[in-house]
Parts: C-alpha cells; structure tokens; sequence
C-alpha cells in the first residue's frame, strides 16, 4: 500500500519538520495541533523553512506552491479519519500519548498505520492502547528534520514485519536514510548520543576543561558539527534530562544517570538556545557566550 495521505499530530520543532518533509516528498499532509495559533505558528515555520530554499535557489517558487497547496493545518483529530499514515510528535508524556492513540484508533481506518516520533518512550506502550499493535511502530527524526539524513525506525514485538518493511520504504520516500531497531528505550542513537552528552557535563562539573575546550574538542579534534554542549544546548537541557531520566529508568545504568549539574540548570529553567540560556548565553543569538557555571 502507498503512503500519500499523512496525519502529522503536533505542529513544533518535530512536527512541523515531519510535516514539510512529507509534504515535499508528494504526500498529502494534514497537520494537527490543539490551538489556531499554534497551528499557524507551525506553518509559519514551514513557510519560513520553504522561503529559504527558494531564496538559496534549491526549491523553485512554483514547487513552493505546490508543496503549499499539499499541507494544511487544523485543530480537529477527526479531520484524520481519511489517512494511510498518522504520526505523533506531541509532548513527550505517556499520559497524552495514550489518550491521543485511543482517539485516533476509533477515528482512523484498520488499514491506517500509526507511528511516534518519541525518542525515550516505550512503543510498546503506546501501541497496546490501541487494536492494532501490530500496525503500529516507532519512526525517530533527528532535529532539524529537514537537514538531519537519519530516521530510525523501531518495531515492537507485535509489528507486522510487513508493516515495518513499509515504512523504511516510507522513509526513503521522505528522503531519508532508515535504520531498523528494537523496542529498546533510547534506540540506537540516544544510547550512544546520551551518555556521551551527558559525560562532557560531568567533564565540566570535575573541572576537566571549560565549556568552550570540551565542545572545541569534539569539534577540532573529532569533526562533529557541534561540541556536546552546544549540542546540548540545542537538543534542550530538559529534554535530554527527561530523556536520560527514562533511560535509567530503564536499565539501572550508571551511564544514563544526570549529572546533578544539569538537574540543576533544568530546574533554573536554563534549558539551552530556547530559553536563551544554558551552557551559552544566547542573548546575542550569533554570538553565543559560555556561561559561568562551575
Ligand atoms: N531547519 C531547516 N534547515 C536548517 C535548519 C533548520 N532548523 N538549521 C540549519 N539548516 C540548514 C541551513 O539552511 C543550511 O542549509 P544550506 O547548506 O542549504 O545552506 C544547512 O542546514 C547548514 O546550516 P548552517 O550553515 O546555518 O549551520 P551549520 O553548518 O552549523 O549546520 C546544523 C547546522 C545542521 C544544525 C549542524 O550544526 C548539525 O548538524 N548539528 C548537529 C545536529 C544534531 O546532532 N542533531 C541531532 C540532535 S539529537 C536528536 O534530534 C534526537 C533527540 O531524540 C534528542
């Protein structure tokens, strides 16, 4: 079966991105948030992203237009029921993802599959509230969506092996690379991702180096496009603490456990770029300061 009509559920940072990349690969696209404003604001960034592209030459303004005429917004679940595909990027709270599936899984055909973008969450858990398990997986995209080449996704022990099959087909359609994983909190990324972020932050608090030699490090000596604390920054501090949170959760693993400074600057609410502070003071966004934490 082709994918050509997505249901996108949470139009911010993740949402959006999915939605635009659908939109650009030919779906047909139907993005939901709870709120007009937030609907508007979603779509204002897919604007914005599409600007760009043409502005740079990449996408031609009558593309632009087409890929406009793909998307549209709203606020109403039910305006799903029509879709091949929906996928979640809504808050990352198992409480609202179950009851967001619950409500799609009465509104939406048998043959619609559903996925999450979750990044720490058990797909088993959300899949089970619904009477398809087996047409149910885990499709992770990596921020900034339309610039990172990677998705995971992840099947359940109740996936349809054909199901899964389906959508790494889907993801190359979108344009992406797919790998194939397991139900196991963290994937493949974040479990290496996370504890190497999180280790810098330890780095940091024993006085190893400052916050510009630790990210200098990793830029200059290893070639990654961000040092961890920038990176940090930019993932956001309290997602990465949440994410770390579930992680040992799961597996008792000193290597996923937060360092206290980082609890510490989640509960100052100094999350990183959004919040215009973190391991940098974004108070002049194109010249970021390392802040004195330590
Ligand atoms: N949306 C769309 N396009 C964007 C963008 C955005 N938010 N940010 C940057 N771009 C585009 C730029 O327009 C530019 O395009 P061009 O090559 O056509 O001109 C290109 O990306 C490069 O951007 P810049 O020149 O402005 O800056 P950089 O070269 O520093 O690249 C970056 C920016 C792509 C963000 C790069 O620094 C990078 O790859 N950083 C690492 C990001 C990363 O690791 N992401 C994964 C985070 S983990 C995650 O998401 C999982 C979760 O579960 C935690």
């Amino acid at each position: 079966m082709a994918i050509e009509k997505v249901g996108v559920v949470g139009c911010g940072l993740m949402g959006s991105g999915i939605a635009q990349v659908a939109a650009q690969a030919g779906c047909h696209v139907i993005v939901r948030e709870v709120s007009q404003p937030l609907v508007d604001k979603g779509l204002q960034a897919i604007e914005k992203n599409l600007g760009r592209l043409v502005e740079k030459g990449k996408l031609s303004a009558a593309d632009r237009d087409q890929i406009r005429g793909r998307l549209h917004g709203t606020t109403s679940l039910e305006d799903l029921r029509d879709r091949d595909f929906v996928i979640e990027a809504i808050i990352e709270q198992l409480p609202a993802k179950k009851e967001l599936f619950l409500a799609l899984d009465q509104i939406c055909p048998r043959h619609t599959i559903f996925a999450s973008n979750t990044s720490s969450i058990s797909i088993t858990e959300m899949a089970v509230v619904t009477k398809r398990p087996d047409r149910f997986v885990g499709m992770h995209f990596f921020n900034p969506v339309p610039v990172m080449q990677l998705v995971e996704v992840i099947r359940t022990i109740a996936t349809d092996p054909k199901v899964f099959d389906e959508i790494v087909a889907f993801a190359g359609k979108l344009g992406k690379t797919a790998v194939r994983t397991t139900d196991r909190t963290g994937f493949i990324v974040n479990r290496l991702l996370v504890p190497y972020i999180l280790d810098a932050v330890r780095a940091l608090e024993e006085g190893v180096a400052s916050i510009e030699d630790i990210d200098n490090s990793m830029k200059l000596g290893c070639g990654h496009p961000m040092g961890p604390l920038t990176l940090l920054d930019f993932v956001g501090l309290d997602t990465t603490y949440y994410i770390s949170l579930v992680m040992f959760d799961e597996f008792k693993e000193k290597r996923f456990a937060a360092p206290p400074l980082l609890k510490r600057m989640v509960l100052a609410g100094w999350n990183g770029r959004k919040a215009g502070r973190g391991f940098y003071d974004y108070s002049d966004p194109a010249n970021p300061k390392p802040m004195q934490l330590t």
